[in-house]
């Protein structure tokens, strides 16, 4: 590979239907989206590829030398997923096309409905790199385990130990709902970064970079399909890149956040919070409760453009008392029912039913004497009387 020359690594994702409702993605469409990349393999447009499913997601793992946002590459990843939701369609699969929220391409497929992590790099003497996949969940979902890896020193021995890390990282900060970015710079700002990230279902963490050369150390796909749509369509399930090793933390650090199952955002009907369960590819599906929420990390290195693995990182002992844990907690915060805050709170449920009901029983709410005049912070942040 000559030398300056970038890489550029496209996690691109979508449930385009799935096998028995929405617990896996159906092989036959693993093979269509295969098909697709192939023969773009052949004719040079991307280097290499790994076609895989996360729950009832269809992953695409590619590199290229084409740089992010790149048009071929994102109509490539349309055509891919308009042929696997074709065999989708003729085997009657569930919810198939659903994710593909528009009929016709139109230069980026951000916007669209599918999800993107993508990040460029030159590739270092040797790279590793692990992409995370979670199905039933939201990208907010990556905003513990990106705060452990690049911040605490708890988590991440590197931070303390290795000069290379010592300087700290610089998180993208994205609001989801203003469509505005910051960025905040660990350790100095950490009480304002967590202010933020706190609120995963508005600040999302998009990137991360490493403080001392700006390098790109993290990507995350920010897309939520609620916000697209306007309407409840499926949970948004993100996928995330992370660099590791020899002057970004190593794939240990990188992956021992998840052996606390956290909770996060989704589950049944996108509507219920859960504990986010780390499992090998085998367990790549969801059953209880369309659940519980799950993530998987497959690790790569990159060679001159050549996506070299996977090895399926969760897929191990070390990670069953995670997920004993995740099953305990699924077990207690399952018999709340409808209940907050097993069930989410109103904001989230704006794109369900809630407004429905509310409307609906607008009329039969009647005024009470209460003593006092409520006064309610709105959003905006500013004090309103409630009438
Ligand atoms: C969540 C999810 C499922 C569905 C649920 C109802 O992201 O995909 O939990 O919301 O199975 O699906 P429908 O409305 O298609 O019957
Ligand atoms: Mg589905
Ligand atoms: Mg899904």
């Amino acid at each position: 590979m000559s030398e300056g020359r970038t890489t550029t690594v496209s996690v691109i994702k979508a449930d385009i239907g799935s096998l028995a409702g929405h617990h896996r993605v159906h092989p036959d469409t693993i093979l269509a989206a295969s098909r697709v990349l192939a023969e773009a393999k052949r004719k040079g447009v991307i280097k290499s590829f790994y076609v895989t499913n996360a729950g009832d997601d269809l992953q695409l793992i590619m590199t290229h030398f084409k740089g992010v946002d790149n048009p071929e590459i994102h109509e490539l990843a349309w055509t891919a997923f308009r042929e696997a939701t074709k065999v989708a369609k003729d085997l009657g699969l569930y919810a198939a096309g659903q994710d593909l929220l528009s009929d016709a391409f139109s230069g980026n497929i951000r916007g669209l409905g599918p999800g993107v992590a993508e990040m460029e790099f030159v590739e270092r003497p040797s790279e590793p790199i692990v992409v995370f996949m979670a199905d039933k969940t939201e990208p907010g979902a990556f905003n513990l385990p990106l705060y452990k890896i690049f911040a605490d020193p708890f988590n991440t021995a590197g931070l303390v130990i290795d000069p290379r890390l010592h300087d700290g990282f610089i998180f993208e900060v994205l609001d989801v709902f203003e469509g505005k970015a910051v960025e905040l710079r660990a350790p100095e700002e950490i009480y304002d970064l967590l202010a933020l990230i706190g609120t995963p279902s508005r600040y999302v963490v998009k990137r991360v970079y490493r403080k001392s050369d700006r390098e790109i150390a993290a990507v995350v796909s920010s897309e939520r399909l609620s916000l697209i749509a306007g309407r409840y369509v499926g949970k948004d399930d993100p996928v995330m890149i992370v660099r590791a090793q020899s002057g970004f933390p190593a794939v240990g650090e990188v992956l021992e956040p998840f052996a606390f199952p956290h909770l996060v955002a989704g589950w049944m009907r996108g509507s219920h919070h859960g504990p986010l369960m780390p499992v090998g590819l085998k367990d790549s599906k969801v059953s209880r409760f369309d659940g519980p929420p799950r993530v998987i990390a497959l690790g790569f290195q990159v060679k001159n453009g050549e996506l070299i693995g996977p090895a399926d990182l969760f897929d191990d002992p070390a990670f069953d008392e995670a997920r004993r844990q995740a099953q305990m907690i699924a077990d207690y915060i399952r018999r709340h029912g409808p209940f907050m805050p097993h069930r989410l709170g109103p904001e989230e449920m704006e794109y369900t039913t809630l407004p429905e009901v509310l409307k609906r029983l607008k009329d039969r709410f009647k005024p009470v004497e209460m003593g006092y005049k409520p006064k309610v912070k709105h959003e905006s942040g500013e004090a309103a009387d409630v009438d």
